[in-house]
């Protein structure tokens, strides 16, 4: 009957079913429990169902479900956009709701074309992006993402890019040691910003971390780099910090790291922290200002029937509320430590079956060796190793050969060290290739 995400429609496993959760713990239907190594997909950041959030929610529907955005307005939208430009120290303008990651992008990537041309200046149609980044499935997300399996049969159906390659710090693509390196990877891109600056609209990147496109860490000098080309240039930076947002990389937000501001960011997952699908793109006063206007073609005709919806605002009202009661950012330095410490012994116990073992933040990765260079997200062994963490009571699911651990950040010492061994066990049934 249901038609599953990524999943192949002929030879998949069956999916297990889940009937609840706390903490960082799904049950099945025999009452197993599993923790979830991966915040199901980056989004439970303060563990399933928390009792505040859920009590936020219920509230919520009992007073108001939902009134159209369009010439209406409530309590906790309002509120929301307040407290997310205090979180962001007043740095944006605007808050815009939507539902999820990839719309958020989208509108992050209208605002910046329509930008342009709200200002007269028609020529530009070029974004930049980068090639494994991954910013969601619809059209435009898919158009701003690099070429992987999740858009390559579409690839005719998108817009052009100008492409340039990741920046990676722990495989540096342009061969150069990170410790001592001047950004070079961004140096094509500059080369042709310098030629074609005119024509380009802006970057849109994943701060910090390229994360479906096989958790590729770049150094803050990188982000800081590409905010002065781009502000030299005329251009905007876009920032998706769908994955990297609340907290994921040991900051509110990757781009604080840098100590920069982007033109605009896209938010979703930990933002209603996995009880509810809610999105939210933040716009600058310099790209804000050029939609003031009673020119009905500079308005933004962009809305979604559910925008702003007052459950949505609620949760993520709550959420914002525990992540700085609760000091979220000091259990990420806890997590990031207990991931160092997880991997480092993974690292010595198997040294000739992985690479390329990082942390940062709540975010720990390990890759496989697999005598390729680049073996891609459909890794035959990452089927064989989900479900030997499934065995053991553990939730991942490596993108391809690439191991990634992306816990809530109030996971226990415990369930991550349940973590660690069901690692350990699934690498020791793994024999590299020769
Ligand atoms: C960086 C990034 N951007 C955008 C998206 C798309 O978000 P959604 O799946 O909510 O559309 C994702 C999803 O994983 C993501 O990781």
């Amino acid at each position: 009957m249901i038609w599953h995400p990524y999943t192949s429609q002929l030879g998949a496993d069956p999916p297990l079913k889940i009937v609840s959760a706390t903490g960082e713990f799904l049950y099945d239907e025999t009452g197993k429990d599993y923790v979830d190594g991966i915040s199901s997909w980056w989004v439970s950041i303060h563990g399933h169902n928390h009792p505040k959030l859920v009590q936020a929610l219920k509230d919520q529907v009992d007073q108001l479900d939902h009134v159209l955005l369009a010439g209406f307005t409530h309590p906790p939208a309002l509120e929301l956009a307040h407290e997310l430009l205090q979180f962001t120290n007043w740095k944006f303008r605007k808050v815009v709701y939507s539902d999820n990651g990839s719309t958020a992008l989208e509108i992050m990537l209208k605002i910046a074309w329509q930008y342009f041309r709200n200002r007269g200046d028609t020529k530009r149609k070029v974004f930049i992006k980068f090639s494994s980044s991954y910013h969601g499935d619809t059209i435009g997300a898919m158009s701003v993402g690099g070429d992987s399996v999740f858009n390559r049969v579409f690839q005719s159906l998108l817009f052009s890019t100008k492409d340039f390659v990741t920046p990676a710090c722990h495989d540096c693509p342009v061969g150069k040691n990170p410790r001592t390196c001047s950004e070079d990877c961004l140096d094509e891109l500059e080369a042709y910003l310098s030629l074609h600056s005119d024509e380009v609209v802006g970057v849109v990147l994943e701060p910090l971390i390229a994360g479906a496109g096989g958790m590729l860490f770049h150094k803050p000098e990188v982000l800081k780099k590409l905010r002065d080309l781009t502000q030299r240039y005329g251009i905007l930076l876009l920032l998706d910090e769908v994955f990297t947002g609340f907290g994921r990389t040991g900051r509110k937000f990757a781009y604080e790291t840098a100590d920069i501001v982007p033109d605009m960011i896209a938010l979703a997952k930990g933002l209603t922290a996995g009880i509810l699908p809610f999105a939210v793109t933040l716009v600058r006063e310099e790209v804000y200002k050029e939609f003031l206007s009673e020119e009905p073609l500079k308005t933004l005709y962009h809305g979604h029937t559910m925008t702003g919806y007052p459950s949505g605002c609620a949760v993520a009202l709550a959420s914002l509320k525990i992540f700085q009661e609760e000091n979220r950012l000091d259990d990420v330095k806890r997590v990031e430590l207990g991931l160092e410490e997880g991997w480092s012994r993974i690292r010595a116990e198997f040294p000739e079956k992985l690479r390329n073992v990082r942390v940062l933040g709540a975010v720990g990765v390990g890759e496989l060796e697999t005598g390729q260079e680049k073996p891609g997200y459909i890794y035959s062994y990452a089927r064989e190793f989900k479900r030997i963490c499934l065995e053991n009571g553990v939730i991942l699911r490596p993108l391809g050969n690439v191991i990634y651990v992306t816990p809530p950040y109030t996971i226990s010492k415990e369930s991550l060290d349940r973590i660690f061994g069901a690692i350990r066990i699934a690498l020791s049934s793994y024999h590299v290739p020769s």
